[in-house]
């Protein structure tokens, strides 16, 4: 630790309280929760039930987090035992030299040409589900959207059809949202609050490891690929080779593609059930985005090159990730004791990022918590200060599927919209606080065709 950093004070926060008095505040309403922590400034320590925690609400101190300092930080073991050490050699979990040399091995992956080479499969994927969803009437949105981005990842990640393979690769989805939810909530609840049924997530990883070695047996017998290198992820790790002249060991293949399936799955639908819920919060929102895709989109489905002609769906995209991001709030732990802001964050410290609440100070946001698509023009991208709006992360550790996110989020949009109308009948359902950042209800929607 540097001198200044052992001399500098802790961050203030809400000492005073005790300690179950924080929690049961926090239990109560957690969005006052952190309105209140605002007043203490933008780096606020408090005691959570066993935790240290420290809230970081400055995009200044969030980028020093992420980027300036983030060797500093780890990444905080919210899931534990709970995974069974599947997917812990994957990307999102290794950390040091091992998570280097994998980041980049599968960057490739993500780059635009690859990515944007989806897009035909994302669109007619989003038209078949416009389709599905028009014949069921009313769809419980949240479910539906799942439905769909698993479709996709399945085809991208394991050229498989989920049709195989769905049950398989649907409960072991279930299972990690399980653990995933309750690890996120063990950031901010006690740690005797027991994690969801065990066996059964056992019974799932187990089941998907299966398939997962069924496919590698498949790809070994020489399947063809698209010829032009490898087509989907699993290709693309089984032809790996790191600096060093290793390989993916087989274990290391799975937990990537469980990583993947996790990393990519509820995120990207969690966005598209908000988008649909905050459309019909605000009708005229809804009304303009129909009307830029009925006059841009040529048949049933969006392309890649109606995108530049689609600048309205793209604020749709942006303004639905600052007002829900659906990572909810990042969390990071000092390795030692760090100066963060001009103070002292001790090592061990639950360091909260949350983007809930960055993305709607009102020092950056007019009228924050309204949905306003029309806020991103006139420049306000150029006036936000960095890391003021940040739902892919950011950093060496930023969401390395942010281009195919994004890209399947405008899409699916795009093409949903010229297809069905969904009227969601409760447009008012709140977020539940966590990560992911969940409705706090089913999202019923009467979905009807155009
Ligand atoms: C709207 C959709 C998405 C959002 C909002 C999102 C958000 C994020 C965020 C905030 C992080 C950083 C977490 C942290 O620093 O603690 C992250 C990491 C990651 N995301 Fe995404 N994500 C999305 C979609 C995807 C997709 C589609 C994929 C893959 C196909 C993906 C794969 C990953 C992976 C592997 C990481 C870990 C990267 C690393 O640690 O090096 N994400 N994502």
């Amino acid at each position: 630790m540097s001198e200044s950093a052992e001399r500098a004070p802790l961050p203030p926060g809400p000492d005073g309280l005790p300690v179950v008095g924080s929690f049961l505040r926090f239990r109560r309403d957690p969005f006052a929760f952190y309105d209140d922590l605002r007043e203490y400034g933008d780096v606020v320590a408090y005691r959570m039930l066993g935790y240290d925690m420290c809230s970081v609400l400055d995009p200044a101190a969030v980028e020093a987090v992420l980027l300036d300092d983030a060797d500093a930080y780890r990444k905080p073991d919210l899931l534990g035992d709970a995974l069974d050490d599947y997917m812990t050699e994957g990307v999102l979990l290794t950390e040091g030299d091992q998570w280097r040399a994998q980041r980049s091995t599968l960057q490739p992956m993500f780059y635009r040409e690859r990515v944007e080479a989806y897009g035909d499969l994302m669109a007619a994927y989003a038209r078949d589900a416009a389709a599905d969803w028009a014949d069921g009437g009313d769809v419980d949105l949240q479910a539906a959207a799942s439905e769909y981005t698993l479709r996709v990842l399945a085809r991208t990640l394991l050229d498989a059809d989920l049709g195989e393979h769905a049950d398989a690769v649907r409960g072991f989805a279930d299972a990690v949202r399980e653990i995933g939810r309750a690890g996120s909530l063990a950031a901010q609840l006690p740690r005797w609050v027991p994690l969801p049924s065990r066996r059964r997530h056992r019974r799932a990883f187990e089941r998907f490891d299966g398939v997962v070695a069924d496919l590698v047996e498949d790809r070994r017998d020489g399947r063809p690929t698209d010829g032009g290198g490898p087509a989907d992820l699993l290709s693309l790790l089984l032809a790996a080779e790191y600096p060093d002249g290793s390989t993916p060991s087989r274990t290391e293949v799975r937990d990537q593609l469980m990583t993947f399936l996790f990393a990519g799955h509820d995120t990207t639908s969690l966005a598209l059930t908000w988008a649909f819920v905050l459309l019909n919060r605000r009708p005229a929102a809804y009304d303009r985005l129909r009307a830029e895709v009925d006059a841009t989109v040529d048949g049933d489905r969006a392309t890649v090159a109606d995108l530049e002609r689609l600048p309205y769906t793209d604020r749709v995209a942006k303004e639905v990730l600052r007002l829900r991001p659906p990572a909810g709030a990042l969390f990071r732990e000092p390795r030692e004791d760090v100066e963060l802001a001009g103070y002292r964050v001790p090592e061990g410290t639950m360091v909260v990022l949350p983007q809930f609440a960055v993305h709607t100070d009102p020092r950056f946001y007019d009228d924050p918590e309204t949905f306003r698509p029309e806020r991103w023009t006139d420049g306000l991208e150029d006036d936000l200060p960095d890391y003021a709006y940040f739902p892919f992360g950011g950093g060496p550790r930023h969401c390395i599927g942010m281009r195919f996110a994004a890209l399947e989020l405008r899409l699916a949009l795009a093409t949903l919209v010229a297809n069905v109308d969904v009227d969601v009948r409760d447009p008012d359902v709140d977020p539940a606080l966590g990560s992911p950042f969940e409705p706090a209800d089913d999202v019923r929607a009467v979905v009807t065709e155009r």
